[in-house]
């Protein structure tokens, strides 16, 4: 995959659709919901980033998105929450390496819906489009040292944990330890074979879409 074809991919991200959630491109009228956790500091805690200020901040992040999106320069899903068409997060590609073949992926969760494995669930969608779509040979994921609760997210999806990488990243006036996991496409694809974890159509209420999320087998 070259650059060109990177960015004819996500200037129209396609919808993924999973057993509770929809991925799909992140919209300036999402504001309202974006600004609810984006305004926390619980969140943004081990993020790069600090708590949006205003609403006026975060519509205007959501606009510069769709100037990125034009230039297939976005790589980020907005997670909602299918029941009641809620943005409740965002998941997706934080940068590829394209010479080596290799992806980042990133996610938040408003804190309203913690602790249901929705990150799990969204980054299985965006590993699956990564392995079987884009091709990608690695994904990793990294955070900030601490932040155990993403660390258990990529351990749930089946992503090894490499290291710590000393000092690594100067964030909010400190140097941050930050551990580092990953995933091979032959893994994914001896752990999962032909499992999909998403559909680009949206599915009828139990259409037989697999939720492995209440599934305790995949919680290695
Ligand atoms: C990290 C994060 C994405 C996890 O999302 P999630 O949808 O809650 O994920 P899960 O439900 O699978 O929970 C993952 C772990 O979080 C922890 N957790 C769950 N509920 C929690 C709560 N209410 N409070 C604190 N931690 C909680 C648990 O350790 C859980 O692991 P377990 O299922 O083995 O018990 C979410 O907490 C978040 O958005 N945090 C802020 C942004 C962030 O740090 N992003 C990652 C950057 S690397």
């Amino acid at each position: 995959m070259n650059k060109q074809q990177l960015a004819r991919i996500f200037a129209h991200p396609p919808e993924l659709v999973t057993q509770r959630l929809i991925l799909r491109k992140l919209q300036v009228s999402d504001y309202a919901d974006m600004y609810e956790y984006s305004r926390l500091e619980e969140v943004t805690r081990y993020l790069l980033w600090d708590p949006h200020p205003d609403e006026h901040y975060t519509l205007r992040y959501l606009d510069s998105l769709q100037v990125q999106y034009r230039n297939g320069m976005c790589y980020d899903w907005g997670v909602v929450w299918r029941e009641n068409g809620k943005l409740i997060g965002t998941c997706g590609f934080t940068s590829f390496d394209l010479p080596n073949n290799r992806a980042e992926v990133g996610y938040v969760i408003n804190p309203a819906y913690r602790g249901r494995g929705v990150a799990p669930e969204a980054l299985m969608a965006v590993l699956d489009f990564a392995f079987n779509e884009l091709k990608i040979h690695r994904v990793e994921a990294k955070y900030i040292n601490g932040n155990d609760a993403s660390r258990r997210v990529m351990e749930k999806c089946a992503m090894t944990f490499e290291g710590i990488l000393r000092g690594y990243l100067y964030v909010k006036r400190e140097y941050r330890d930050v551990g580092i996991c990953s995933i091979l496409a032959d893994e994914f694809k001896s752990k999962f074979g032909n499992t999909r974890f998403y559909s680009r159509r949206h599915p009828q209420k139990n259409s037989g879409l697999l939720n492995i999320f209440n599934k305790e087998r995949f919680f290695t």
